[in-house]
């Protein structure tokens, strides 16, 4: 299984299995990792899943679609790798990659 490494806001790091095909917020949730709220559960509508792909692994992640695209502008904490966390399907090409969290989700 591809290893993410999630890192949160202050710091810390944690690296877990997250299985092909299951979203990166997702496996933030089933790993009981702070930082991702996902009150839409995974819907693309609430923007409380922003995370921020490490620029080496961007390519690995493709980019935000048009919906996703629009959310994110409403977020003040924005920067040039954000994503949705629930629009990101983990593949094998991922295995390793750094997705850090924002400070808040709000
Ligand atoms: S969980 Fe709501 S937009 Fe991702």
């Amino acid at each position: 299984m591809p290893v993410i490494n999630y890192v949160e806001f202050n710091g810390t790091e944690h690296s877990v299995e997250v299985a092909e095909g299951v979203s990166l917020m997702q496996g933030a949730l089933d790993n009981m990792i702070e930082g991702i709220a996902a009150e839409c559960g995974g819907c693309c509508v609430c923007c409380t899943c922003h995370c921020m792909i490490d620029p080496q692994w961007a390519e690995a992640t493709g980019t935000a679609g048009q919906e996703e695209s629009e959310l994110l502008e409403f977020l003040d904490t924005r920067e040039d790798t954000s994503r949705l966390s629930c629009q990101i399907k983990v593949t094998a090409a991922m295995d390793g990659m750094l997705v850090r969290l924002p400070e808040s989700q709000y």
